[in-house]
């Protein structure tokens, strides 16, 4: 009795003290883990000048200067003299008597301009906070992509099994087989639901380099839906490089050194407004990409007012050149939660037989070509992994030019 008394104080006794070092290791676990934290966000949040707390999204904007935005953290971009302008416009520069929209469209803002504006020689940075880093697989992959992302229309008469890879899905068009030199659209802005919060939805452009192997070089706006990244369903204006396949180089938005801003008005990953209804009022952002030819750096803008800066030509290989592929379209993630396909919209949710006020669009597509001149592309090819679950369907005409609707519910009685 006595020596059985004893021996389970022994095996408690054993027991606490495991326990006790486990929670010590624990403990300075969850410190370093917080330390590292604040160190990453010491990091990306510079010292504003301003700050706007009360956007209705929840963000908060930060106005830091110019000179002091994440892009100067890059060893090559310590000397670097911002370029404010870029020395060549494909469409001609600040030209007054520029094109009118066409007749839906319908001015575009970003939700953080009802509680104020940043000052000039200021740009708008979204704040991170300790929680959109703690959603993040590891600290180091926050505001990176998981996967190899891109779609590669030219894998079908490869490798067929390569399609599937990691459950992204596109329905997208694209031009390839010539240099170019930037890219053009303008894309419909809706709110596609999020079944879960691992997954995104996304419409934008891609401007590719390279082959699709480990090298690819990849510049890629437009907008998206992204809850892990963002913490919410809100539709937000985004960009995204690489100059390695998404593995160790590039990021979304200005989460890592790479992109000069120079635009104090609009912020990359701010949610953007209104939004398209169904049946109702049609949205949509015009995005351009450009090289360009002088400097050789590559320049976006947003709608017809705003340039947002570039990214310098030093941070790519292929692009350092031109680009050997131009993709425009719609890009899910199919996590495929209790092993069916994910309800997750692409674009409207919409077939794209719907058609206009129903179905989500990309309308005047256009590449920049050897001339450094917007061109209608020529050979428009289209893709998509499972038709029956998002489609595309392209067209043209005099108004929209080339244009395409895509999209589709995810999930149905025809894709399971
Ligand atoms: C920046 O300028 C300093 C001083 O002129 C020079 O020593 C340094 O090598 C330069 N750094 C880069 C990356 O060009
Ligand atoms: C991708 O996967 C789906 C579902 O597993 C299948 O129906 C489809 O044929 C696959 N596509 C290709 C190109 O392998
Ligand atoms: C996002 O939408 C999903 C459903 O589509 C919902 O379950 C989730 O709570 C929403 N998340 C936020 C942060 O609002």
């Amino acid at each position: 009795m006595s020596a059985h008394i004893s021996v389970s104080r022994g095996l408690v006794g054993i027991l606490v003290m495991l326990a006790c070092l486990s929670c010590a290791q624990g403990r300075s676990l969850v410190e370093r883990q917080r330390l590292e934290v604040h160190r990453h966000l010491k990091r990306l949040n510079k010292p504003a000048v301003k700050s706007i707390e009360k956007s209705p999204d929840g963000d908060i904007i930060d106005c830091v200067h110019v000179s002091h935005q994440p892009a100067f953290d890059h060893p090559f971009l310590k000397n670097h003299t911002v370029q404010m302008r870029p020395a060549f416009h494909p469409e001609g520069l600040y030209d007054e008597n520029k094109v009118a929209s066409a007749k839906e469209a319908k001015p575009m803002s970003q939700l953080w301009h009802q509680n104020g504006r940043c000052p000039q020689n200021t740009i708008p940075i979204r704040r991170t906070r300790k929680d959109d880093i703690l959603r993040a697989s590891s600290i180091k992959r926050y505001g990176k992509k998981r996967h190899r992302s891109t779609p590669n229309p030219l894998s079908v008469s490869v490798d067929p099994d390569l399609l599937n890879e990691s459950g992204h899905q596109h329905a997208i068009a694209y031009v390839e087989g010539d240099k170019y030199y930037g890219a053009k659209a303008t894309i419909n802005v809706w709110e596609p639901k999020i079944q879960q919060p691992n997954e995104f939805s996304l419409s934008q452009l891609w401007i590719l380099g390279g082959s699709f192997g480990e090298d690819l070089n990849s510049i890629e706006a437009g907008w998206q839906v992204s809850p892990d990244l963002y913490g919410d369903n809100n539709t937000r204006l985004f960009t995204y490089w690489t100059s390695d396949a998404y593995q160790a180089t590039g990021c979304y938005n200005l989460l890592c050194s790479g992109f000069i801003q120079i635009n104090s008005e609009i912020a990359m990953g701010a949610s953007i407004y209104p939004l398209s209804g169904y049946g109702h009022s049609q949205y949509d952002i015009s995005i351009l990409v450009w090289k360009d030819p002088k400097e050789g750096n590559w320049w976006m803008q947003f709608g017809n007012d705003y340039v947002l800066g570039y990214w310098p030509a030093f941070l790519f290989s292929y692009l350092a050149d031109s680009a050997s592929m131009i993709e425009w379209g719609g890009e899910v993630v199919n996590s495929e939660p209790d092993g069916e396909h994910t309800s997750t919209q692409m674009g409207s949710g919409h077939f794209p037989e719907e058609g206009f006020g129903k179905a989500s669009y990309f309308r005047n597509i256009q590449i920049v070509d050897g001339s450094n001149n917007l061109k209608a592309p020529k050979g428009v090819g289209t893709f998509t992994e499972q038709s029956n679950c998002y489609d595309v369907q392209n067209g043209n005409n005099g108004d929209w030019g080339t244009f395409f609707y895509y999209g589709g519910p995810g999930k149905s009685s025809n894709c399971p």
